[in-house]
């Protein structure tokens, strides 16, 4: 079936070829005014100029009248799967404590380790697919979701298995995220090398055995996981070939980033806590700068010097970081207007960290991320907006007007 869009006022993140965006080149969003697309089998099969557009006959057509239309968010950083919302710890905060405070005293990720624990593997799913649709709603159209709210080998197997569910049944690209060390748990709580210890020789062999994971994370952080904790956890991963992504430089210069670099992680994430030494050995690597401006705004904490990183030469993503705790949203848009507005992306960097980078970040480029032929029809339909800087400027209020996913409205 050859389904032809036409009337389109903006095309936006048009490439005939892709690469990862870094430094200057990250400003350029390539767009076709007044264009055509497209779509056959669910895949992009050709676009162009209205004035351009080819005397053929399609299957069906559908008149864009005047939306801009632009690739879905690829939002490479998550923990999708929780059991429980957690507002009582929303309101400890307005009461003065800190993220750090309420972690010290058994909250945070261990409160949700707690609910997790206690609710079984269908229920998550339910849960979680439930969200998942929400998300493609507001525009997401490929995800990466982690464990980490497990912290036992069960529950942790658990969460992935989750997500391995979520991956066959959702009509987007999911890509899963081995999270192990996310915090001490309670049983562990003296004992913080026998959790590694547990990481690296019970939870990594059956996940890889199971194949349940793409990547490993850690919380490289002062009272969670230090770098040489990291380095064991990477090490131990290296060796079944299982790339990393990092929470790094979240709350303090943890040497998150530069472990991350050492061993060629996928990403780094947060990097709210920078120096001039982290900025340049990231600039200097294939590692992505992955930014969570959402988890910064929910803490009010510093925002990710991202005009420091990029004339250093990054390669950034943006993400939601969706939890419980930290960001307790995965609305991609409200991502995309803060980015702007708090870590001073220009609206066509933050678009490219959003989308191309943000497929890079969770090695999906090759199927999503912008408008190129072959690449899924994974598309944003806006209402009507005058021009690309609108999409980030007019906050808090939905642009997005339709969403396609292979070919078929959401
Ligand atoms: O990315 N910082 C570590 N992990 C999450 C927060 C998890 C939580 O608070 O439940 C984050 O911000
Ligand atoms: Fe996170």
């Amino acid at each position: 079936m050859h389904l032809l869009i036409t009337n389109i006022h903006q095309l936006l993140n048009v490439r005939e070829q892709c690469s990862l965006l870094r430094g200057k080149a990250m400003a350029e969003l390539p767009m076709i005014q007044n264009a055509f697309l497209v779509v056959h089998k669910g895949r992009i099969a050709a676009y162009g100029c209205m004035d351009d557009l080819p005397e053929k006959v399609y299957d069906a057509v559908y008149d864009a009248a005047g939306a801009t239309v632009l690739p879905t968010w690829c939002d490479s950083h998550t923990h999708l799967v929780f059991a429980k919302s957690r507002e009582q710890e929303f309101v400890d905060k307005l009461h003065g404590l800190s993220y750090a405070d309420i972690a010290a005293r058994g909250g945070g990720i261990l409160h949700s380790a707690a609910a997790l624990q206690a609710t079984s593997e269908d229920v998550l799913f339910e849960s979680t697919l439930k969200r998942l649709q929400e998300l493609m709603l507001l525009g997401t159209g490929a995800i990466e979701i982690k464990s980490g709210y497990g912290l036992t080998v069960a529950d942790e197997l658990k969460m992935l298995r989750v997500i391995r569910r979520l991956k066959e049944v959702a009509p987007i690209p999911v890509k899963g995220t081995f999270l192990g060390a996310h915090a001490v748990p309670h049983t562990y709580r003296d004992n913080k090398q026998g959790y590694i210890k547990l990481i690296i020789e019970e939870m990594l062999p059956k996940i890889v055995q199971e194949t349940l994971a793409d990547y490993v994370d850690v919380f490289c952080e002062q009272n969670f996981f230090c770098v040489s904790d990291t380095e064991k956890i990477l090490e131990a991963a290296d060796k079944y070939g299982l790339p990393a992504k990092l929470h790094a430089n979240q709350l303090s210069v943890s040497g998150g980033v530069e472990v991350g670099v050492k061993y060629k992680a996928v990403s780094v994430d947060h990097l709210e806590a920078m120096n001039e030494k982290s900025i340049h050995a990231l600039g200097a690597s294939n590692t992505i700068a992955t930014v969570l401006p959402t988890a910064a705004f929910f803490l009010r904490m510093q925002y990710a010097p991202v005009r420091k990183m990029l004339q250093e030469n990054c390669a950034l993503a943006l993400a939601s970081d969706y939890n419980p705790g930290s960001s307790p949203s995965g609305n991609m848009n409200f991502v995309v207007s803060l980015a702007c507005i708090q870590n001073e992306f220009l609206p066509e960097e933050a678009i490219n960290a959003a989308t191309l980078n943000g497929a890079y970040a969770m090695g999906v480029e090759k199927e999503v991320g912008s408008i190129t032929i072959g690449k899924k029809a994974n598309l944003i339909f806006t209402k009507p907006i005058p021009s690309v800087a609108y999409l980030p400027y007019h906050f808090g209020t939905p642009v997005v007007d339709k969403v396609m996913i292979e070919g078929k409205w959401v």
